[in-house]
């Protein structure tokens, strides 16, 4: 089996990445992001991890009722009380996936599990065969892998294959290990496991050190490994997973180097990035490869003069490929109804009724009143707004007047409601987002900390609408407020809004936590 030429591509953006402070998504987002990754024709898609609360639950059952093409996969411990609640939420899926993982190193053992290895052996076992009642198809993760001891991972890997585990899947749960040494362990335990080859080896590795991509590549070169577990943007705890779009274009750029098939369609890795950063409020830094706004841009004049002559002196992949030739102008002012619904579905947005559908058309006549050319991003930012405005709605934005001038202390005046009730709150601040916010928490009083802000644009251009994110901590809950408009004050006054109706918010958003 590990000997195939096949890579797969398993996507945990929805579990894994859902565990980075404030990106927890509601279940509709999470539809919606599996939509794309289907689009995108990734071979699995960890969908949650069902045991962790009722919301992911509902979470995963829905991407399983929709999901055609990729196999769905939900995340759950070595014990049968995780291993049945996955079973049920994958139960509509055509094709599904238990992935189920124990610690095995000292340290977890001891610290986390308070297990002897010889429990942790035996539960692993008996997780694997009780899991083996509800699908075939069984993922096996000793977590903190690389920190393992090998002769005991030898003892557990070997056991869970012969109770049936169809995948390994090695993880660098810290970010610790090295390229080299990485794939060397993973050869070294697919030699030394007599079974090995009855299973496919997977890579899932996360980035402290910056070598998440390296490592996982090392694990398929070097290691043999056939799957790697990554994430859109690389979104994920800490400094994040593997980046998909990064594992992908490499093995797609270097055919010399890795000689392996992949299913993925490469054109649909922007608008996977930009739906991502837009639910989650995880901007894409300008050069982050592949899917940065920078990625293919060739500033410097040598670069300039050496391109105009042949693309290939400096491109080494062409940004179409990845799906950024795909914006373009594609809605204006005299869009109709149908023209707006039908670009809806081409996105893969799906509102569930004619209300939410109506609201989002008057937005998108709103934007069009200000903005002469509405592009595909700017579409789902306002449905991404309206999603996150439609979460309980305790604070809605109205308007804003703002005032900033060289040498002058800006000032700011919002009008928004709470609970339906206007209020109309003036405030000053060292500038005009500072002056915006100290007006809105004078009414609203939220004792929320803002713990990161940033402005991306979301199109090119001086025209383009700002988008903003503001993560917002109270009470040791993390959420991420996002807002966009042409005029980023007010963009701002919107993410914050958006962050406070977040934390108020009855709405279940799932962050499971290990
Ligand atoms: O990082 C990790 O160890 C994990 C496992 C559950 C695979 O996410
Ligand atoms: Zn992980």
């Amino acid at each position: 089996m590990t000997n195939s030429n096949r890579l797969i591509i398993f996507d945990t953006t929805l579990r894994d990445g859902e565990q980075s402070p404030g990106a927890s998504m509601t279940r509709d987002e999470k539809v919606r992001i599996a939509r794309q990754l289907e689009r995108l024709r990734v071979d699995v898609i960890e969908a949650g991890f069902a045991a962790a609360s009722p919301g992911d639950f509902e979470a995963i059952r829905a991407i399983a009722s929709v999901i055609k093409d990729s196999t769905i996969c939900s995340l759950s411990r070595a014990n049968e009380r995780d291993i049945a609640r996955a079973a049920e939420a994958l139960m509509p899926a055509p094709r599904k996936r238990i992935h189920t993982f124990i610690a095995t190193s000292p340290l977890h053992m001891q610290i986390k599990l308070r297990m002897q290895p010889e429990q942790v052996l035996e539960q692993a076992k008996q997780a694997i065969r009780y899991a083996r009642q509800y699908t075939d198809d069984i993922e096996f993760s000793p977590e903190d892998g690389s920190r393992s001891e090998e002769d005991f991972l030898c003892r557990v890997l070997e056991a869970v294959i012969a109770e049936g585990a169809t995948t390994i899947n090695f993880p660098d749960t810290v970010g610790y290990a090295v390229p080299e040494v990485f794939g060397e362990t993973i050869r070294r335990l697919r030699e030394r496991i007599p079974n090995s080859d009855e299973a496919v080896w997977s890579v899932h590795c996360h980035n402290d050190l910056g070598l998440a991509v390296a490592n996982s590549l090392a694990g398929v070169t070097i290691g043999g490994a056939r799957q790697i577990e990554c994430t859109i943007n690389g979104l994920g705890e800490r400094a994040g997973n593997t980046a998909l779009e990064e594992v992908v274009m490499a093995v797609r750029t270097r055919p010399d180097i890795f000689k392996l098939e992949l299913g993925i369609d490469t054109t649909q890795i922007v608008a996977a990035s930009k739906m991502v950063s837009q639910i989650t409020g995880f901007a894409v830094q300008p050069n982050k490869a592949v899917v940065g706004a920078n990625a293919f841009a060739h500033a410097s004049g040598i670069h300039q003069d050496g391109m105009l002559k042949s693309r290939e002196t400096y491109e080494i992949m062409r940004a179409e490929d990845v799906g950024w030739a795909a914006t373009k102008i594609v809605l204006g002012k005299l869009s109709g109804r149908n023209a707006f619904k039908q670009r809806l579905q081409e996105l893969g947005i799906d509102l569930k009724t004619e209300e939410e559908v109506n609201a989002a058309f008057a937005r998108f006549k709103e934007l069009a009143d200000r903005k002469s050319e509405i592009f595909d991003e700017d579409i789902m930012a306002l449905v991404s707004d309206e999603e996150h405005a439609s979460e309980g709605e305790h604070y809605r934005f109205v308007s804003l007047a703002q005032q900033s001038e060289t040498g002058k202390t800006p000032t700011a005046k919002v009008v928004f409601t709470m609970d339906g009730k206007e209020h109309t709150c003036e405030g000053q601040g060292d500038g005009p987002v500072d002056a915006t916010v100290n007006a809105i928490e004078k009414q609203a009083a939220s004792g929320a900390e803002l713990v990161l802000f940033s402005i991306n644009a979301i199109s090119n251009g001086t025209e383009s609408q700002g988008e903003v994110t503001m993560r917002l901590s109270r009470s040791g809950r993390i959420v991420n407020g996002v807002g966009s408009d042409p005029d980023i004050v007010v963009a701002s006054a919107k993410a914050y809004l958006s962050g406070l109706n977040k934390l108020h918010s009855k709405i279940e958003r799932v962050n499971p936590q290990l």
